[in-house]
């Protein structure tokens, strides 16, 4: 799947390429799933020209196997994923058969997923990692703390979900679709905040609430959560589904000691990464991991990058590249 520079701005295709026409990197992988993240719904509509070069595979995260290798440390066979590091926007990505990539991108498929189960985590289910990852190192979690997921039925909100559920937490969930309030629950939601709540403008500092918050939405919403987290406690903000603004005061950090949180998946160093994967195969179950996954063919990209734009993606869509 190519996106391509056109006189209508930037489009994307299914096209046949050759070997030859992928970037001279070190490892080629035969890649055998790629997903669909928000990043990738921007990339492929051309919205924010996520891709900055023409013409460029999309596909932020790639899964698959080692076919062979110029650096020692991977061989043919290995089981790797890579998420972000500038795929689909400097680099060819994972909507594709084979890859190639650098050595040090690569990330070691833990032994508790399948290829498939690593592309459904991809870097919406790498990011929730990172999210929970720092709210625990920073402190913000005891046992049974009353924790927040904004954009709780996306990507990142169901991953998010599961694992402050799996730590223990009581893991309220924002959603603007009251029809996966079923969902959520069987990934360990136990209360529920309606989307519209967060998005209208409150008071600077509201009812002390939440000792952590993981939030995919930004905008107003970031700004209540902020308003409404206990003293001491964090938000992990790695989202901007509401809104890229933040117009919100300094009173939840000067007068309770809150933290905000940024999360940055793409460049995030290798040891950041491992936490997160290490994190993901100790407290995401495969059999959760497949209440929030479906497999699509690539064919149904387009169709699905205007669905994730739209908020009408329920947790996690794998693309099968074979398909
Ligand atoms: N910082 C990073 O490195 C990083 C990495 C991954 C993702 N992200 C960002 O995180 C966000 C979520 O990514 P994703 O892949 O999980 O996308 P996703 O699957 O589409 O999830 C986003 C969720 O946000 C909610 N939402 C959608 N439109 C909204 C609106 N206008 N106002 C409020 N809430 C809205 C919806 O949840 P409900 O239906 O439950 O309300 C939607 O399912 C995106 O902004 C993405 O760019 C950042």
């Amino acid at each position: 799947m190519v996106i391509t520079d056109t006189d209508k701005g930037q489009q994307a295709e299914l096209r046949t390429m050759t070997l030859d026409q992928l970037d001279d990197l070190d490892v080629l992988v035969e890649v055998a799933f790629s997903t669909i993240n928000y990043k990738d719904g921007m990339a492929l509509t051309g919205r924010n020209r996520i891709a900055r070069r023409s013409p460029l595979i999309g596909g932020i995260d790639l899964a698959g196997t080692v076919i062979e290798s110029r650096n020692p440390e991977w061989k043919s066979g290995d089981r790797v994923t890579v998420n972000g590091w500038g795929l689909s926007e400097r680099f060819h990505g994972g909507y594709t058969q084979k890859q190639r990539v650098k050595a040090e991108w690569l990330v070691r498929i833990p032994d508790v997923f399948s290829l498939q189960d690593a592309a459904a985590i991809g870097t919406a289910g790498y990011t929730a990692a990172l999210c929970v990852d720092a709210l625990v190192k920073w402190g913000a979690l005891a046992p049974q703390s009353e924790v927040l997921v904004t954009g709780a039925a996306g990507g990142v909100g169901s991953v998010a979900v599961s694992l402050l559920a799996a730590l223990g937490m009581k893991v309220t969930a924002s959603t603007g679709r009251p029809q996966t309030h079923a969902y959520l629950r069987s990934l360990g939601a136990t209360a529920f905040v309606d989307r519209a709540e967060l998005d209208a403008a409150g008071a600077p500092a509201q009812t002390e609430r939440w000792a952590g918050v993981v939030d995919s939405v930004g905008s107003t919403t970031l700004v209540n959560a902020l308003a409404q987290t206990a003293r001491g406690g964090a938000v992990s903000a790695c989202g901007l589904a509401g809104g890229a603004d933040l117009n919100g005061t300094v009173i939840p950090f000067i007068l309770r000691g809150v933290a905000l949180l940024g999360i940055d998946s793409v460049l995030a160093p290798m040891e950041k990464r491992l936490s997160a994967w290490s994190r993901l195969a100790a407290d995401l179950a495969p059999a959760k991991l497949a209440l929030m996954t479906r497999v699509e063919p690539m064919s149904r990209l387009p169709e699905l990058a205007e669905d994730i734009l739209a908020g009408r993606i329920q947790g996690r869509v794998v693309i099968d590249v074979n398909a």
